[in-house]
């Protein structure tokens, strides 16, 4: 089956992580976040992904053309950014199957694609939209259904007296590939546009309702939450490196000297040097090559590859792109690859020193 991945947007939530790479070319948990969701895809039987591509389409490029992942990688630039609907229909010669799924790039969840699809062919639908319940319903696409799961109406990020529904469109869509004849030529938006337009001509879209685990990785803070989601278990994801302790995953050649502290959970690269007195974690992920000066202090953080720490710094609740530099105490901070982040900065920022919890693990040798 075909799959067609919406990875062309800006990611102007997250700048200026966004700088340097796209939003799906993030690591979560240390694994670019397409290289997952691909991995989530070809378990479901997906053996042909359409990279529907646009802001920093090289990298996409370079990236999978490199990188093996089992399945057959096509891509679909757009000159100019065409929405998700105009996105989709850019991807249309591209298409074997007369089914495909449709994923918007940003979506971390472990939904069941297979029970998707088998719904799909039991309604007969045009096109199936997965959903998934929120409390707050007011930043998504809500959308109402009939006892028999067709769909009645759309409603776009409605005001909290508005809302009607708890079910957000999840980003998740199985079409028809004549389904494509209903989308219109140029840019389009599938949720405000198209979809709507399509439930107008009384055209056979339905939703479709399970209970996964399900975040969009649009901001900070869905981002940050989402590794605390994987550390601590919530999401079933595979975890590069070995789990050395409950909740502690270390990779290869990394070094931790032996008085740091480590509190799960937390995660480790490959080639980390811990350095003595530092205390890590909880909710921490450390890419490959992090240096971390002695006595500093991290939680609730996220550091992609080769960024270096200086001693006695405190980072909590931030995120540093690739060979960023960190000094000081640093809280709720966001730097782009090869950026630097410093005490001073921080303080302007307002800056809050996260008090330190007692040790569920201490490791007092290396890790192999
Ligand atoms: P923000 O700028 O922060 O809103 O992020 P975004 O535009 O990257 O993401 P948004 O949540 O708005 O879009 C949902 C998904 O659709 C993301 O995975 C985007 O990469 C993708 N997307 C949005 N607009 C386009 C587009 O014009 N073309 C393509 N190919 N993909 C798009």
């Amino acid at each position: 089956m075909d799959a067609i991945l919406l990875v062309g947007g800006f990611g102007t939530r997250l700048m200026p992580l966004t700088k340097h790479r796209p939003k799906p070319l993030m690591p979560l948990a240390n694994i670019p976040f397409t290289e997952r969701t691909i991995a989530w895809l070809a378990a479901a039987g997906v053996d042909h992904v359409i990279l529907s591509v646009h802001y920093n389409t090289a990298q996409f490029i370079e990236h999978f053309t490199r990188k093996a992942l089992g399945v057959r990688i096509s891509f679909a630039p757009e000159e100019r950014p065409l929405g998700t609907g105009g996105a989709i229909l850019n991807c249309a010669p591209h298409l074997r199957s007369d089914q495909c799924l449709v994923v918007n790039g940003d979506i971390f969840t472990d939904l069941q694609l297979p029970a998707l699809i088998a719904a799909h062919h039991r309604t007969q639908a045009l096109v199936s939209i997965a959903l998934k319940t929120v409390a707050d319903p007011s930043r998504f696409g809500v959308i109402e259904l009939n006892a028999d799961m067709g769909i009645c109406s759309f409603t776009e990020k409605p005001a909290h007296e508005q809302t009607l529904s708890n079910e957000i469109n999840a980003g998740i869509y199985l079409l028809e590939r004549r389904a494509l004849e209903h989308f219109p030529p140029g840019a389009s938006s599938v949720e405000r546009d198209v979809f709507p337009t399509m439930l107008k001509n009384d055209l056979p879209l339905f939703g479709f309702r399970s209970r996964p685990y399900w975040t969009d990785l649009g901001t900070p803070k869905d981002y940050l939450q989402a590794h605390r989601d994987i550390l601590q278990r919530r999401v079933a994801v595979p975890m590069p490196g070995t789990e050395i302790m409950p909740g502690i995953w270390v990779g290869a050649q990394t070094h931790i000297a032996e008085n740091a502290i480590l509190h799960a959970p937390l995660l480790l690269g490959n080639r980390v040097i811990v350095g003595p007195g530092v205390e890590l974690g909880p909710n921490l992920v450390l890419g490959d090559d992090v240096h971390i000066g002695r006595q500093a202090r991290l939680r609730d953080s996220v550091l992609w590859n080769r960024v270096a720490v200086c001693a006695e710094s405190v980072i909590s609740e931030s995120i540093a792109g690739q060979q960023a530099h960190l000094d000081g105490r640093i809280h709720g901070g966001l730097c782009a690859d090869f950026g630097i982040l410093h005490q001073f900065a921080s303080r302007r920022a307002g800056m809050r020193v996260p008090a330190p919890h007692a040790p569920v693990a201490t490791v007092s040798r290396p890790a192999a």
